[in-house]
């Protein structure tokens, strides 16, 4: 969708982002370059984002903190980056105060807080998903298992940074899970109830879709990695890299995906009565019978937005200030051609635990086709730049093919000093080998 007239209403000049990580540095960027030129906070920001614009020592889900922060500072519009706030009624609060945000209201959030909601929704409307069960006694559960196929996925029901979902291999494997989730109270409340899923076999990607309610604008397709090793093994995390396009959505796959997944997706959520204006990230498993949905995020993807905003050729902050305002109608929006990767330096031991406060030093110089991401960075009482997060810096770099883009990001990774940084050797190896 696009068109060459301006957005129908003046933009905002004091832009609140919310958020710590990768994800809200590249926003803070992109918000940055904006033509309107508007004055941009965050909060609580990271040292990256603190080195770029004033940052608000305000937590993501310190609620009542955000809104006096908004009212003092005078801000005409909040960006929130992460579930949490959004799923904590944080733009419900502030359109009680009459103040436009990006992101779903609590209601919205629910499509990633409970991933029974989802399923239920996504059955009802014969959206492709996996078919599962819903559980919340072992019993019953148990009972389920035995009726499925083996590999099969155990997931806790709400938010669990990533890491509720088990793809079980074998029977106890699965059973273990299930007396895990529901007894054991490993994920707290998240898991007091579960969703019994069939496995899906193929290749998966994200499909980010920047919606008003009503229309949408499908973002570039991007592929994340989520396991922390090499070849995709070890256990699950928040996302150790990513790249944009992923080949493997061919124009007619995403054709496919837009007319059996994403259209079907809005108009359900608008049906079910959900004023939805913000990311739904829709998880896709491209499996031999076709795109099938694994999940719903209702947030920009971290790692996916360091690769997809960065190709945007399009105001961001006008394209995120006219979905909040329910229409994307005059909202001018093209992708750039190149390939973009983003290679994220975790600290060692993540997602399990890990170090804090090991410095960093960066390279003096960087080409102009990378950037630096801090993702959890901070100072310490010297103000040199240390580790504060599992997920420390994203090292994006863009390019005219995957390959340069990969280069360039990996040479800038290996002069990164940190005594405790671990990354993926092999970000886009799937789609270079494929070629
Ligand atoms: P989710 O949070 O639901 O996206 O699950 C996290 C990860 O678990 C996904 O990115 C997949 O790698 C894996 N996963 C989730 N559901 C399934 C499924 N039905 N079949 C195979 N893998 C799955
Ligand atoms: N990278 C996956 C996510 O943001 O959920």
């Amino acid at each position: 969708m696009s068109s060459a007239s301006p957005a129908p209403f003046q933009l905002p000049k004091n832009v609140l982002i919310v958020g710590a990580g990768g994800r809200e540095h590249t926003l803070v960027k992109a918000v940055l370059a904006s033509p309107a030129k508007p004055r941009v906070i965050a909060a609580p920001g990271n040292a990256g984002i603190a080195a770029e614009v004033p940052a608000f020592p305000v937590a993501v889900d310190d609620i009542p903190g955000l809104v006096a922060l908004v009212q003092r500072e005078k801000i005409d519009f909040v960006i929130v980056g992460p579930e949490v706030p959004l799923s904590l009624g944080l733009v419900d609060a502030l359109a009680r105060i009459g103040v436009p945000a990006y992101g779903p209201k609590a209601d919205g959030a629910r499509l990633e807080a409970s991933k029974v909601f989802t399923k239920e929704i996504l059955l009802k409307y014969n959206i492709p998903t996996a078919p599962a069960g819903f559980f919340h006694e072992v019993a019953p559960a148990l009972a389920y298992l035995r009726t499925r196929p083996i590999p099969i996925v155990i997931k806790a029901d709400g938010l669990a940074a990533g890491k509720g979902v088990i793809v079980a291999q074998t029977l106890p494997e699965a059973e273990a899970a299930v007396r895990d989730m529901l007894e054991g109270n490993k994920f707290g409340s998240s898991g007091s109830r579960i969703l019994i899923e069939d496995c899906l076999y193929g290749e998966e990607t994200s499909i980010l879709v920047v919606t008003s309610g009503r229309d949408y604008i499908i973002l570039p397709t991007s592929q994340d990695h989520k396991r922390i090793g090499d070849g995709d093994t070890g256990p699950n995390t928040g996302g150790m890299g990513t790249y944009s396009p992923a080949d493997v959505v061919t124009p007619e796959l995403l054709s496919r995906i837009e007319l059996e997944i994403v259209k079907p997706s809005v108009d359900a959520i608008a049906a079910e009565g959900i004023d939805f204006r913000g990311t739904l990230f829709i998880g896709i498993m491209l499996t031999p019978d076709g795109p099938s949905v694994l999940e719903y995020n209702t947030r920009f993807g971290d790692p996916e937005t360091q690769v997809v905003v960065p190709r945007l050729d399009t105001d961001v902050l006008a394209l995120l200030f006219a979905a909040s305002q329910g229409t994307l109608a005059g909202v001018r929006f093209a992708i750039k051609p190149e390939h973009a990767i983003c290679v994220v330096i975790a600290a060692k031991g993540y997602p399990d635990a890990y170090p804090k406060g090991d410095v960093i030093r960066f390279p003096a110089t960087l080409p102009g086709n990378v950037q630096i991401i801090h993702a959890g960075t901070a100072r310490n009482a010297s103000g040199e730049v240390v580790t504060a997060g599992g997920r420390v810096l994203g090292v994006t770099a863009i390019g005219p093919t995957l390959r340069a883009a990969a280069d360039s990001a990996y040479a800038a990774c290996d002069r990164i000093e940190c005594t405790s940084k671990v990354y993926r050797r092999d970000i886009g190896a799937k789609q270079l080998n494929r070629r």
